[in-house]
Order: C-alpha cells, then structure tokens, then sequence
C-alpha cells in the first residue's frame, strides 16, 4: 500500500475486515487516548471504537512519561466498555500485552518478551508500551469508559543516546518493518476478542513471556526501594515477590516500578 495514504489505507483495511467497528484515524494528533476520551465523553453513543494516528504529538505513557511517537511507529487506542471492576482494569493491560507479543510474533522472526506491568521488550530492549486508562462509574458500577492505547515502534526511532540504552524498533532489531496495516488489523482483531476471552488462557501466555519471573528485580515504590526477587503473577495481575529476610508482598501494578 502507499505510505502517503496512511489514513485512507487504514480505513479501507479497517471498513472491510471490521464493519462493525467504527475507526478513526488522523495524520497526527496530540494522543489517541486523548481523542479516544473526548468521544467516549461526547454524546454520539459509540460502543466500541478504535483511534489510530501516524503520529502524535503528545504521545503519552505511564507515569505522564513521553512516549516518543514519530512517524513510522503505530499508535493505537482502543475504546470500550468492559464488564469489570476498577481493580479488574489491569487486565485490559495483560490481555493487550500478549496480543501484542503474539501479533508481533507472527510478523517477524522476534519472540517478545514483556516485563511487568506493560512493556514488552524484545533483545531486553522495550519496543512497545501499554496505557490503560479509564473512568469508573461508582453509581452505576460500571466502566464509563475505558481505554486501552497501544504504541509500537516499528520502524527505525532515534532515540536520545539515554534512552536508546533501554530502547529499540522492531526495524532496527529484525532488519525489517512488518507492514503497519497488517499489523493493525491483526492487533485490533484480538484486541476485540477481550471479552471472550479466558483470564487463565492469556494470563498462563502474560506469565511464560515475563521476564520478571525467577529474576532478582529492584521495586520502586513511592516511599522505598529494595530488591527481591519476582516468583509468580496472581491471576488479579499482582507480582508476587520475596525480599531478603525471606518477605513476601503482592505488588499491585500502577504503585510500584521494577528494574531487572
Ligand atoms: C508506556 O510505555 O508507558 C505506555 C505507552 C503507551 C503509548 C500509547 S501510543 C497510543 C496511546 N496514546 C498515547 O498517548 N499513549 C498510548
């Protein structure tokens, strides 16, 4: 397909293989999870939806961290409306993290590895990220929205020399740049699948992926900082870990960081 018709491209792909989904795609915007919030908020009553750009201008991860979004790379919102309970949410993260390892795996030769909670990491370099969001309705008991905003990179990003350390692109690591179209419709597709979805079945993938497990990792936490090592990952998404002096404690994701 041509490169200049990013949008036109995407749509087509999209209109055909997904009807039912409404897409929407921009030659750059801010960050498609702002955009993807501002229709969720807005009136026009969309279910499901996906928001897509060749670039952002404000790419955001976690932590309010920037997350560099050149052209090239893809960066994907999906909206929904999941069936879940705030503490649940983490699951959305989980689940996106192996479609993302798988979808990667079946268009290049990598095998992605993710490191708790939602980077995944190919050659121990992260190639892409994971950023849920969502608003909880405590009247109705129910998500009003939620978000889940995936970015990849790629094709070949310049990182600054600081990041370029713990970063990388799938171009630079495999030689070559999987076809972002396919790459969109295949992630998007299992994406959808969420609800359908065992907790066991992706969480047994999310855990033979991790590259925490049986590792000694360094957790940050707001008030402290120690190192432990990582033994499993509890079917609610929390890594267990055992510090020295023999300690176990359930980290919930979004509270705490780990270094390996
Ligand atoms: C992270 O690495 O901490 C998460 C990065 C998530 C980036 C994606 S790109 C699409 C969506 N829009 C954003 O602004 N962020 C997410």
């Amino acid at each position: 397909m041509l490169e200049d018709c990013f949008c036109e491209n995407i749509k087509s792909v999209f209109e055909k293989q997904m009807p039912n989904t409404p897409v929407f795609v921009y030659e750059f915007i801010d960050s498609t999870n702002n955009e993807a919030k501002k229709i969720a908020m807005s009136e026009n009553g969309f279910k499901n939806a996906f928001f897509i750009a060749k670039k952002q201008t404000a790419g955001r991860g976690r932590k309010g961290r920037n997350f560099i979004s050149d052209e090239g790379g893809l960066y994907i919102s999906y909206l929904m409306h999941p069936d879940l309970l705030p503490k649940d949410a983490i699951k959305l993260t989980l689940f996106a993290a192996v479609c993302l390892c798988e979808v990667i795996e079946e268009m290049t030769n990598l095998s992605p590895s993710i490191k708790w909670v939602n980077d995944i990491l190919i050659d121990e370099k992260k190639v892409a990220g994971i950023l849920t969001e969502g608003s909880f309705d405590e009247k109705l008991e129910k998500f009003e929205y939620a978000i889940v905003g995936i970015g990849v990179n790629l094709r070949k990003v310049n990182f600054p020399s600081e990041l370029s350390k713990i970063a990388s692109d799938i171009e630079t690591i495999s030689g070559k740049s999987p076809d972002i179209y396919e790459f969109a419709l295949k992630l998007a597709s299992k994406l959808q699948n969420f609800e359908n979805s065992e907790t066991s079945d992706y969480m047994h993938e999310y855990r033979r992926r991790s590259v925490a497990l049986g590792k000694i990792v360094k957790v940050i936490s707001a008030d402290e900082e120690y190192f432990a090592e990582a033994i499993s990952i509890d079917e609610d998404g929390s890594l267990i870990v055992v510090s020295k002096g023999n300690e176990q404690k359930c980290l919930i994701s979004g509270e705490i960081s780990i270094k390996l």
